[in-house]
């Protein structure tokens, strides 16, 4: 049995590390067990099918893919696996961005990537959504989404009784 990270966070430069480290921040503070790897639909192909191909193999679960410009990663690992697949698009491009979002969430029908937003929420939304689905099959998981929603909500319950005062 594959006891290798569950969530593999994968970007298409070294460039792009400083926002997707905000999945790897969000699925620390989960618990959850994850890999970070740079790899390029465009640049490394051998390398980014290899990567795709072997993953379930390994026991990854979830994949979340972050690429700027074209942003063709999260689609091409999707057409080589049925592990589900979380594109994040980052703004690196002159476009800020919106050209990787509309690549990634222009998926033809029967590819699924599931595109959250741009740049560092949308990094930190992939994982929280990784987690949601690592939670279906996990309760201590669950609760701890749980727990994590209702402490978002006192800290904005905290924040607008500061304001009143
Ligand atoms: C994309 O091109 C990468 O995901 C990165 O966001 C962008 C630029 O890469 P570098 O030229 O900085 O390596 O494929």
């Amino acid at each position: 049995m594959a006891t290798g990270p569950l969530v593999s966070i994968v970007m298409g430069s070294d460039s792009d590390l400083s926002v997707m480290e905000e999945s790897a921040k969000a699925l620390k503070e989960f618990g959850v067990e994850y890999e970070m790897i740079i790899t390029s639909a465009h640049r490394a192909p051998d390398m980014t099918t290899d990567f795709a191909k072997n993953a379930s193999k390994r026991g990854v679960q979830v994949v979340i893919a972050g690429a700027g410009y074209a942003a063709h990663l999260a689609g091409v690992i999707a057409a080589h696996t049925v592990i589900p697949v979380i594109g994040v698009p980052l703004a690196v491009s002159p476009l800020q961005g919106v050209d990787s979002l509309l690549a990634m969430g222009q998926m033809p029908g029967g590819i699924p990537v599931a595109t959250v937003t741009i740049g560092k929420a949308g990094a930190k939304n992939a994982a929280l959504l990784a987690v949601e689905i690592l939670a279906l099959s996990d309760k201590a998981l669950h609760d701890k989404l749980i727990d994590y929603r209702k402490k978002m909500a006192k800290d904005v319950e905290e924040k607008s009784r500061k304001l009143k005062k």
